[in-house]
C-alpha cells in the first residue's frame, strides 16, 4: 500500500494502476481515519466492486464548527494504515490541510436545501464542508464509485445530490454506494464518537435505536407519526440522553419532512447528546 501525501505522487500512482490495468475500476472510501469495524466494511466492499482501492484520511477543518470537536478528534493514521493494508488497500490518500486547502483557498460548495434541516440546523456550515472536501477528493481521486457509510444518511442524501448536480460521477445506479450502518452486538451505530462515551453511557446508548426500531415498526403499523416520534423522544430522554437535536421522519432522497407515512421510502432520524457525545442514527421505515 502506497502512503500519500501531495497531489503529484497521487497522481502518478493513479495513472500507473489505470495504465496497468486497462479497464479496472477504482474505488474511493472518503474516512477522517480512527478506523473502526464500519469504515473497514466499507473497505471490503469496495474491493467487492471495483479491482482498486483508494481510501482517504482527511480530518476536515471545514466540517467542524467554532465550538465542535476538531482539536480532539482521534487520530491515529499509523495504527489506521496498518489496518488498511491488512484490507489490501492500494493507496491511503492522506493530505495535509496544506494540499487539500492551499493559501487564500476561497472556494465552496453548497447543496442548498438539503443542508439547511436535521444536522445541518443544528451544525451550520457542516455540510458546506463536507460537499467541499468531497468533491474535491472526486476530482482528485476520479473514482468509479464512492462508498459512504448509510449512518451519515443526510451526508449521504447530499453527496448524492451534489454528484447528480455537478455531473462529479459516471452516471451508474452505484456510483456512490451506500453502505448499511455496522453495529455493535447491542445495536449502537459504530461511529468514531463513541470514544467519548464513559461506561455508564456506553451501556445506555443503544436504547436510542431500540426505541428507534419500535418507533419505526408503529408508524408502517398505522400509528400517528407525531405520536410515535413523541414516544420515541421520551424513550430516549428516559434512556440518559440530556437533550435531542432531531427525532424526523423524512423522506430518504429530498429529506422532505413527513407528518404522515404514505408508503414512499422513508427514513427515522435521530441525533441526541449524551455527555460530551453526539450521537446520531436512522432506521428505514416500510
Ligand atoms: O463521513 C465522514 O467521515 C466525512 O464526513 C467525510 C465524508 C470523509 C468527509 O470529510
Amino acid at each position: 500500500m502506497q502512503i500519500l501525501t501531495a497531489l503529484e505522487p497521487l497522481r502518478t500512482a493513479l495513472s500507473a494502476l489505470k495504465n496497468n490495468s486497462g479497464d479496472a475500476r477504482l474505488a474511493l472510501v472518503p474516512t477522517m481515519g480512527a478506523l473502526h469495524e464500519g469504515h473497514l466494511t466499507l473497505v471490503r466492499e469496495a474491493k467487492a466492486r471495483a479491482e482498486h482501492v483508494v481510501v482517504s484520511i482527511f480530518v476536515n477543518p471545514r466540517q467542524f464548527g467554532p465550538n465542535e470537536d476538531l482539536a480532539t478528534y482521534p487520530r491515529q493514521l499509523e495504527a489506521d494504515a496498518r489496518l488498511l493494508e491488512a484490507e489490501g488497500v492500494d493507496v491511503l490518500w492522506a493530505p495535509t490541510v496544506e494540499v487539500v486547502y492551499p493559501p487564500a483557498y476561497a472556494t465552496s460548495v453548497q447543496v442548498s436545501g438539503l443542508d439547511a434541516v436535521l444536522c445541518g440546523a443544528a451544525r451550520p456550515g457542516h455540510f458546506d464542508g463536507v460537499a467541499t472536501v468531497v468533491s474535491k477528493l472526486f476530482n482528485q481521486v476520479q473514482p468509479d464509485v464512492a462508498l459512504f457509510g448509510e449512518k451519515d444518511w443526510q451526508q449521504l442524501a447530499i453527496i448524492r445530490r451534489m454528484a447528480r448536480d455537478l455531473d462529479l460521477t459516471r452516471p451508474r445506479a452505484d456510483a456512490i454506494l451506500g453502505v448499511p450502518t455496522v453495529r455493535e452486538a447491542d445495536g449502537l451505530a459504530m461511529s468514531s464518537r463513541n470514544k467519548y462515551l464513559t461506561a455508564d453511557e456506553r451501556a445506555a446508548a443503544p436504547a436510542m435505536n431500540r426505541a428507534m426500531r419500535v418507533a419505526a415498526e408503529r408508524i408502517v403499523a398505522g400509528e400517528p407519526v407525531a405520536q410515535a416520534l413523541a414516544v420515541l423522544r421520551a424513550k430516549v430522554l428516559a434512556a440518559g440522553f440530556r437533550s435531542i437535536d432531531y427525532a424526523d421522519l423524512r423522506d430518504a432522497a429530498t429529506l422532505e419532512d413527513l407528518a404522515a407515512f404514505d408508503g414512499r421510502p422513508a427514513r427515522l432520524l435521530v441525533a441526541a447528546h449524551m455527555g460530551k457525545a453526539r450521537l446520531i442514527d436512522n432506521v428505514a421505515v416500510g
